[in-house]
């Protein structure tokens, strides 16, 4: 408990930008039972460790983080306070029960669709830490029927100038590999009206750009007030009709959610930025038909076709996994043939972990860890090619950049490209406190893999210029 009454709040968030906007949501249920969110666990009243499942090891760092933490809560119960330790998020939902017999410290284990429900959970669990009692472990993994969403208070903390916007939950697909839809359950849409108010309510608290979060995104059709439903494109030209929403974004897409109106927003509605995260997983038809993908390399490659068009300069992402059960070293050179055609400016890729209760974790056809180590360091150095050569095509160039925070070294404040590179300007310490949260111009003036540097261009206007591609050297070779 701080001075003022107030009881401390740590949450560690493992995982994807939605666990970071559940986390967020979760600071906000709790903010009227008075818990303020610290930087530690030390002294915490409450700590809640929202977990991620999606790939290796994710058990095994909980339980060995919930090791750490228990000595955190002997002190506090030492100096006669309780500390109540919670575990949410998907790791939680996959294996609730035995988290609450391995670890008995722990007070509570939520999933991530009952988080609403959260204060009346944390009442009764501190209640019973309070008693002593041999604590009540409550578990609360259920899909209730009811949207969390509908039950979640606005946002209580200024959110900056970039702001989550979470449209959609859960997902339909079961591809072969993935426990998503095991652990968030079936996939739901938040009403159109919903996502504009919350929208509206980011806009009039200082923010200017929006990523529209969901595991499959684009699968979203949400209740529109008039009756039927709207797809993501139709979501978008809504809320770039928002004064004073500049930028948007989604993710994160799945391939066979592509529709047109979604392809034609890119190329007509200049909010909509030019960057796009579209996972194909793997190049070869035979593995995406066994990850029960749905639509094969060509397909994905005629998408890609049709956004380009649409929008010259879109900058693609995806996800890759090497060494799926049955791959073979055609079947990964079709991978490379594949990232050589589409040219990526970035991307995350992955070895195949088997996730228990997903059907590939079963096949007897499992890769050797040598070979898929082998073939993901050799998938990681043309995308690490790739992504350079993007930037590289950046140097020189004028790029509209949302300043969102201090940089690494002192004097600095990053942002985002259009592209979603993550840009440093030098700045005078006056111009630090009033620049940050603005949209302005930076000539681009060194790159690295993973970065640019820039230059504040002083009498620019600040704008959303099309510009051309950034046309990477290697077109011929250029990740739901
Ligand atoms: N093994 C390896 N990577 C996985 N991903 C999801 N499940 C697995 C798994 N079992 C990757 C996919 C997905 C990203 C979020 O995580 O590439 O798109
Ligand atoms: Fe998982 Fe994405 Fe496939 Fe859904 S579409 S099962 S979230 S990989």
């Amino acid at each position: 408990m701080t001075e003022n009454g107030k009881k401390r709040l740590f949450i560690k968030t493992y995982g994807c930008q939605m666990n970071v906007y559940d986390s967020a949501r979760m600071a906000d249920v709790l903010a009227p039972l008075g818990y303020t969110p610290v930087d530690s666990p030390r002294g915490a009243d409450m700590v809640i460790l929202n977990t991620c499942h999606i790939r290796e090891k994710a058990s095994e760092k909980v339980f060995s983080e919930l090791g750490r933490l228990r000595a955190f809560k002997q002190a506090q119960e030492a100096a006669g306070k309780d500390m109540v330790l919670a575990v949410a998020g998907c790791v939680a939902q996959a294996e609730g029960e035995e988290i609450l017999r391995r670890a008995p410290q722990v007070d509570l284990v939520f999933g991530p669709q009952t988080y609403h429900r959260l204060p009346e959970m944390v009442v009764r669990a501190a209640r019973a830490a309070g008693k002593g009692d041999p604590k009540a472990g409550l578990l609360d993994i259920d899909f209730p029927v009811e949207s969390k969403f509908d039950h979640l208070p606005e946002e209580t903390a200024d959110p900056g100038a970039t702001a989550f916007l979470s449209v959609q939950e859960g997902c339909d697909k079961f591809c072969s590999f993935c426990v998503v839809p095991y652990t968030r359950g079936a996939e739901f849409s938040r009403p159109v009206a919903a996502v504009l108010a919350e929208a509206r309510r980011l806009v009039a608290a200082g923010v200017q750009e929006i990523t529209l979060l969901g595991q499959n995104v684009n699968a979203y059709h949400g209740a529109a007030e008039g009756g039927g439903t709207w797809g993501l494109g139709r979501l978008l030209r809504a809320l770039a009709e928002i004064d004073g929403l500049n930028r948007l974004r989604y993710t994160t897409s799945h391939p066979r959610d592509m529709d047109d109106e979604l392809i034609a927003v890119h190329g007509d509605e200049p909010k909509v930025m030019p960057y796009l995260h579209l996972p194909i997983q793997s190049g070869s038809d035979r593995v995406l038909a066994a990850m029960n993908r749905r639509h094969t390399a060509d397909d994905y490659l005629r998408i890609v076709e049709r956004l380009r068009r649409a929008r010259p300069d879109i900058a693609l992402s995806s996800d890759f996994i090497v060494g799926f059960p049955g791959e073979s070293d055609a079947d990964f050179a079709a991978t490379l043939r594949l990232v050589n055609e589409v040219g990526y400016a970035q991307a995350y890729s992955f070895k195949y972990s088997p996730r228990p209760g997903t059907p590939a974790a079963v096949e007897d056809n499992q890769v050797s860890e040598a070979v898929k180590a082998e073939r993901l360091a050799g998938l990681q150095q043309l995308l690490g090619e790739q992504a350079e050569a993007f930037n590289r095509a950046c140097l020189g160039r004028r790029l509209p950049v949302l300043l969102e925070r201090a940089g690494r070294k002192p004097g600095q404040l990053v942002g985002r490209s259009p592209y979603m590179q993550a840009v440093h300007v030098s700045l005078p310490a006056l111009a630090i406190q009033r620049l940050k949260g603005q949209l302005v111009e930076v000539a681009v003036e060194a790159v690295s893999a993973n970065s640019l540097t820039g230059r504040l261009i002083v009498d620019a206007e600040p704008s959303h210029p099309r510009p051309a591609a950034p046309s990477i050297a290697t077109r011929s070779r250029i990740s739901a």
